[in-house]
């Protein structure tokens, strides 16, 4: 082989924000996750909509005599956004307690000795002379993990107590209960425990390994909130009216403000979401880790397998002035309305966004482009230096990608963002994609980017395409691996870059691949040409015959191997997600019973098509189990 260099000619400049990352609260990212709170469902908006595995007191065990615990959402709630509440009937005998223990993330509550813990709850009590409450961390056992505190709950008007908790012992299995004494009827709600070891030591702050790992990458640039998390669902803002309308899409006001006023909403991948980690955390921590803020706004076009666009000029005007109100959240000086609450949650100085992207994989074309053209149109008359990003929708080609990159080209859209999860085979094959790319056209912002596994080879395959963006880093200008987060024990996607449980993180190869690239990000590309035999990527293509699949079947653990073993594909359908998250078709799989149902045979073949199998690499075997049909 040789390789030759030339040093000095005129390679490609390569913008310093090339490469970012991009978080979405996708298998448990946030709570439970990246967001530092230790104590799960702290508000009791677990509810049922969100998830049939759930009740108000999820993660929530009763303990004690001469009580009863039950959650209510009635008048007495601690505010309109905050509607459900713990409801402690007492009847203690002297000595005793009755409360609720929490059982936290993964396998409990992780501590470190000598870590100091902020409890915080909200109480009010129809008892004279007041409701003693005690505070205990301690294992599974009951034996103390540090000393207890307590207070005496007086009032029956809401009010915040706070106390500190130090660990006397590391363990990944701790517990935190509350425990009332006496007569009467105690009601607590945003029960609490944040480690003071956080990021950057911030209150309501960020897990510190994981945010470590994340800035550790050099990040130049975090797109959030989503994904399919944006611009999914009713576009319908929190309503108390209409008694607390859930799953709707994602809504930056809902996630601002005092943590115990934020809403709580369905998480698009099938979970509550607290927004205790909200948009001026990821303002925050983009600016902690140097990172350009890209925010995402729901376009009233739904994709991600949802084909709905609003006819609802009245929401679209609100959402559009929504937008126009996170640049002043985000930008606006403190006098003014938004830019007044960013400085009453402690961050007078602008947070310096310029660009924002409109929608997330819309499938409907033109109504996403026409409600994208009334977002730029209003952003850029009052904001006419920040850059409004489009999307070209959710493959990596086909008519709505071709649809939407005439229409973002025809109107002279600054960036449109592409996404694509390929074979490792595809990565290696598509080396030149941008090559050929319109040098006058639209930039283009690869939002979302994977090789669908964890192993080593899908590592190699993206550094070998991420050269080929690097050399056409006048057109691709910014790039993230997705998703970013998974909690072991909640995953709805992988591969994924980052996995944790809730003391420990790992990065995958992919990781590590990323963190090379993106320290080492050049000014310039430095050209240079390979000659010698060219190997092709052992991959695979044309069909392998599934028709045999019966229409209607269920199936799980569905695996696609080669002769020699190696598993090429594979979905276990972990947790619910009820997508096919390895490759594509994704759509054509439902949940039917809470199990996965493929009716559609045809979609097997394509799918297999798409990972380019061929037979001369590998005889094939699909194994799955099978449920039904
Ligand atoms: O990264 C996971 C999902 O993949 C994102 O939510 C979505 O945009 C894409 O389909």
């Amino acid at each position: 082989y040789t390789i030759t260099v030339d040093p000095r000619g005129a390679g490609t400049a390569i913008p310093d924000t090339m490469y970012g990352v991009f978080f979405e609260d996708i298998n448990f990212a946030a709570d439970g996750g990246l967001y530092g709170e230790l104590v799960r469902n702290r508000s009791f908006e677990f509810l049922p909509v969100d998830n049939q595995a759930y009740t108000g007191l999820t993660a929530w065990t009763p303990v004690g005599t001469g009580g009863t615990a039950t959650t209510v959402n009635d008048d007495a709630r601690l505010n309109e956004r905050n509607r459900t509440y713990l409801n402690l009937a007492l009847s203690t005998v002297e000595g005793g307690g009755y409360g609720v223990t929490n059982s936290g993330w993964n396998t409990g509550f992780a501590l470190k000795a000598g870590g100091r813990y902020d409890f915080s709850v909200w109480a009010r009590t129809d008892a004279a002379a007041g409701t003693p409450l005690g505070v205990t961390l301690h294992d599974t056992s009951g034996a103390a993990l540090a000393a207890p505190i307590a207070f005496t709950v007086r009032g029956n008007s809401w009010s915040k107590y706070t106390g500190t908790l130090t660990a006397w012992r590391d363990t990944d299995a701790g517990r935190l209960s509350v425990r009332a004494a006496g007569t009467g009827t105690l009601k607590l709600d945003m029960i609490s425990l944040f480690p003071r070891d956080t990021f950057r030591n911030r209150a309501n702050g960020l897990r510190r390994d994981l945010a470590e790992k994340i800035a550790a990458l050099k990040p130049g640039f975090v797109r959030f909130p989503g994904g399919c998390l944006v611009n999914t669902n009713s576009h319908y803002g929190y309503d108390a009216a209409s008694n607390y309308e859930r799953s709707r899409s994602y809504q930056w006001k809902d996630t601002v403000g005092p943590v115990e006023e934020r809403a709580t909403n369905r998480n698009f991948w099938g979970y509550n979401q607290s927004y205790g980690l909200g948009y001026f955390e990821y303002f925050q921590f983009s600016e902690d880790i140097g990172a350009m803020p890209l925010p995402v706004v729901p376009a009233l076009v739904t994709g991600c397998g949802q084909n709905r666009a609003t006819n609802d000029e009245a929401l679209l005007q609100r959402h559009i002035q929504d937008t126009l109100d996170l640049v002043e959240f985000a930008n606006g000086p403190v006098s003014s309305t938004w830019g007044g609450l960013r400085a009453r949650m402690g961050h007078p100085k602008p947070f310096g966004l310029t660009h924002v992207a409109v929608g997330n994989e819309e499938n409907l074309p033109d109504q996403y482009f026409a409600n994208f053209l009334r977002f730029r149109a209003a952003i850029e008359a009052r904001y006419p230096t920040v850059t409004v990003v489009g999307n070209s929708g959710p493959d990596d080609t086909g008519a709505t990608f071709d649809r939407l990159w005439a229409l973002n080209r025809e109107a002279g859209v600054d960036m449109v963002d592409e996404h694509y999860y390929n074979t490792p085979g595809w990565f290696l094959q598509n080396n030149a994609r941008y090559d050929s790319y319109d040098r006058a056209g639209p930039k283009v912002f690869l939002g979302e980017f994977a090789s669908q596994d964890n192993k080593l080879f899908n590592s190699l395959a993206e550094a070998h395409y991420m050269t080929g963006l690097e050399r056409n880093a006048d057109v691709v200008q910014m790039a993230a691996y997705a998703p970013l987060l998974a909690n072991i024990d909640h995953v709805q996607w992988r591969p994924d870059l980052i996995w944790f449980d809730n003391d420990e993180s790992w990065g995958t190869t992919s990781y590590q691949m990323q963190k090379l690239f993106m320290n080492n990000v050049g000014d310039r590309t430095v050209p240079s040409r390979f000659t010698g035999p060219v190997i092709q990527p052992r991959g695979i293509t044309g069909a392998v015959g599934l028709s045999t699949w019966a229409t209607a079947a269920r199936y799980d653990d569905v695996q696609v191997t080669g002769t020699d073993g190696a598993v090429l594909f594979r979905d276990d359908f972990a947790n619910g997600a009820g997508q096919w998250t390895s490759v594509e078709p994704r759509g054509a799989w439902s949940v039917v019973d809470g199990q996965y149902q493929q009716s559609d045979t045809a979609a097997l073949d394509t799918l297999v098509k798409a990972g380019n199998i061929t037979a001369t690499d590998y005889d094939l075997t699909l194994k799955a189990t099978k449920l039904s049909g």
